[in-house]
């Protein structure tokens, strides 16, 4: 394939910094997306077979509600922590992301219309499943489907993308355009692993939920042995599918033996070694975490490759740098939003444990109230600042 035409269609005014950062960020929150894609699909898949048990077994009845509030919270966050590999793709591979949008777009429209249903139907699931009504079950399994259908459909556009060499074949079946939109393309090994990965994500959650609840006064150690145990039993027989299936996809991706999928093999292993183990749930989570960072350096890997080898040159994309964008970036990302995530965190960890019957209230001078302040005051900073300097951005060429 000529690579004139992918490296044309790069964006003429450059980039505002150099493309290796973009690649690693891209990589760093594609796994965090990745992460709440597979708990809130495990999570809802479980709580509709809960939602059938939950009337003859008290430990169901107490699982399903949770892990509805749990698949509940993770939607919100995938489809937040999506943006930014939005952003990155759309920065450094923006050729491929734009044409997979135009071959597929009555797709792009149709996601964002399942997606909104998809997940209003889950707040109508949680109500159902509150009120004991006989419809809940059908209803969770209805935006289940709806939501794994808009993983698909995101797949879809993810393989296009790569696939430069089938663009023309695709707009233009038989040299007579079609550009209804309809394209739709996956690729079977890859989608299968990918949805496999739901199953030991959401296993060695409830590894960690039991851990946590352990301190709890008001769960019973019946209730916590039967979550461990079914998260084990998850965590360990998902692994081990996830893994024959990511063997398979690299082995029809020629990536076997590159050294990121040896690394990514290694740190499964590991974690299929401390989830059988499970002397430390938080620990296997941080292992967890690892394991998606690598997965998602393999998916750029495949990506990157596959771009390189047919001319496109990801590092020699112009660029020109704006330390602007750079500053008001980073200072964003790192303290407005570390410390925003760390007040979150801590004050959920904290409503978590909380076991007196009564609603959490920070104690002044605590740890969460200092950080609510601190968010406070550095959101409101931030916001004089972004509009300031936009302002100034704005206006400083007709001054
Ligand atoms: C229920 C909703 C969603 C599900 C189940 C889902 C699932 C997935 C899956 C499975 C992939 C990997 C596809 C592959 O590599 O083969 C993916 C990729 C991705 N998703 Fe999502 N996703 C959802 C919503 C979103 C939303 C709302 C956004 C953006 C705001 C988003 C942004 C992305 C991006 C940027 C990629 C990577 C595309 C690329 O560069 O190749 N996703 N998603």
């Amino acid at each position: 394939m000529d690579a004139t035409l992918i490296n044309l269609m790069k964006d003429p005014a450059g980039i505002p910094f150099y493309p290796i950062v973009f690649q690693g960020l891209y990589i760093l929150t594609w796994a965090l997306h990745a992460a709440f894609v597979l708990l809130s699909l495990g999570s809802m898949g479980l709580s509709v077979y809960g939602s059938t048990k939950q009337k003859r077994d008290n430990n169901w009845k107490i699982l399903t509600p949770h892990l509805i509030m749990t698949g509940k919270l993770s939607v919100s966050l995938l489809i937040v922590l999506g943006v930014a590999p939005l952003l990155f793709t759309q920065v450094i591979y923006d050729s491929g992301w734009y044409v997979a949008n135009t071959l597929s777009g009555a797709w792009v429209f149709i996601f964002i219309y399942a997606l909104v249903l998809g997940y209003m139907m889950f707040y109508w699931y949680q109500y159902a499943n509150k009120q004991g009504k006989s419809s809940n079950t059908l209803i969770g399994a209805i935006s289940f489907a709806i939501l794994v259908f808009c993983g698909i459909l995101m797949h879809n556009f993810a393989v296009e993308s790569i696939q430069p060499t089938k663009w023309m074949e695709w707009y233009a079946p038989n040299g007579v355009v079609d550009n209804s939109g309809w394209n739709f393309h996956i690729d079977i090994v890859r989608l299968a692993f990918m949805v496999s990965l739901a199953i030991p994500v959401t296993g060695i959650f409830l590894q960690a939920y039991s851990t946590f609840a352990s301190t709890r006064n008001d769960f019973k150690v019946d209730y916590l042995e039967f979550v461990t145990k079914m998260g084990t039993k998850m965590a360990v027989g998902g692994l081990l599918v996830s893994a024959a299936l990511f063997v398979l996809w690299m082995l029809q991706a020629g990536e076997l033996f590159s050294p990121v999928v040896l690394a990514t093999i290694a740190s499964v292993v590991i974690l299929l070694l401390m989830a059988m183990k499970n002397k430390n749930s938080y620990a296997t989570v941080g292992m967890l975490v690892v394991v998606a960072l690598f997965i998602s350096g393999v998916r750029e890997l495949i990506r990157y490759n596959i771009m390189s080898k047919l001319g496109y040159d990801l590092y020699g994309y112009k660029v020109n740098i704006e330390y602007e964008t750079i500053i008001m970036f980073l200072s964003t990302f790192v303290v407005l939003g570390f410390t925003g995530i760390a007040f979150i965190l801590t004050m959920a960890w904290q409503v978590g444990k909380n076991d007196s019957g009564k609603p959490y209230v920070a104690t002044e001078g605590s740890a969460v109230s200092k950080l609510g302040n601190a968010s406070l005051i550095i959101f409101c900073v931030w916001i004089a600042v972004y509009f300031a300097w936009g302002m100034v951005a704005l206006f400083k060429n007709m001054l």
